[in-house]
């Protein structure tokens, strides 16, 4: 069974151990209605009901019972709870957990989406110019970076941890600084990439980096903003998972991304979505 089956399974099952299909049927209309019927917060079952919707079983009248579908217990404990999975949570959960991986559902498990948004990005830098990693993790697209441009000076900021690890792991064509983007000092860019930064955070810690990061991109520079897509089934898979396994992330609306350039003082000239993370989209937004 592929992940985004096995997936699409566990929501329907929470669902249905959760009584949403009842309170569907009761006349709860929304996640806030069906939210003070089920005595939750509406946060989480949101992402769950968003999911429900795309595969079609909100729609449905009755669907094939999925109560014991791997998966399904975690779904229903956490968003009753409104909680995401933690340490103090016992094995019966962890193995619900171990059911349910996030990264599968992304293209970027092929390692091809780093050399796309690398070739997107490098006609942007001439010899001299600095690429701002920002968020980078390891630097895969760091480091692709700075193979195919050697003159040009290559930043990975990312918190104190990954940046550790992301030294260790890439030499001296990267330079690695350890800190929140949203109070680092960050160094000035021709091109900055927020690549799967934003969708770790709420609206306000994302709309923060993205300010942050946009004082950075120097005028008529770049700055690369790459995430999920809301509107793809992986996409809303992976704001469940945000719900399940996060305190604040969610997969944000394009609109609203799109909302938090602008206030930036970026024009966006352009969408793309990579051919190897087709559950992606990649904002191109220009500083005026
Ligand atoms: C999903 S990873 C993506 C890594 C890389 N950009 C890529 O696409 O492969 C998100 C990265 O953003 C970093 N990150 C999230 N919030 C951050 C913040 N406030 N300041 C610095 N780094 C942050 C995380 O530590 C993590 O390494």
């Amino acid at each position: 069974m592929d992940v985004v089956t096995r997936w699409c399974d566990a929501a329907r099952g929470g669902a249905q151990r959760l009584g949403v299909f009842a309170a569907l049927a009761a006349g709860s209309q929304d996640a806030e209605a069906m939210a003070a019927r089920l005595g939750c917060k509406p946060r989480r079952l949101r992402a769950l009901l968003d999911v429900l919707a795309a595969t079609g079983d909100l729609a449905r009248a009755s669907s094939p019972s999925a109560t014991e579908a791997p998966g399904a217990r975690l779904v229903a404990e956490v968003i009753a709870r409104d909680r995401p999975l933690g340490a103090a949570d016992g094995e019966a959960l962890r193995r619900e957990a171990r059911a349910l991986p996030v990264g599968p559902l992304l293209g970027e498990r092929t390692g091809l989406p780093k050399h796309e948004l690398a070739a997107l990005i490098a006609p942007e830098l001439d010899a001299d110019a600095t690429f701002l990693d920002a968020g980078g993790g390891l630097g895969d697209v760091s480091a692709e970076i700075a193979r195919l441009l050697p003159a040009v000076r290559v930043v990975l900021v990312d918190l104190p941890a990954v940046a550790a690890a992301a030294t260790r792991r890439l030499g001296r064509a990267v330079s690695v600084l350890a800190g929140d983007l949203r109070r680092a000092p960050l160094p000035a860019a021709r091109v900055a990439l927020l690549g799967n930064v934003l969708h770790m955070h709420g609206p306000e810690g994302a709309a923060g980096i993205v300010a942050a990061v946009a004082t950075a991109v120097s005028a008529g520079g770049l700055l690369v903003a790459k995430d999920l897509d809301r509107t793809t089934l992986p996409g809303l898979l992976f704001n469940l998972g945000a719900a399940l396994y996060a305190d604040d992330g969610e997969v944000h609306d394009e609109a609203r991304v799109t909302a938090w350039l602008t206030a930036a003082g970026l024009a966006v000239e352009r969408r793309v979505v990579l051919p190897f993370a087709p559950e992606a989209y990649v904002l191109c937004a220009r500083q005026c």
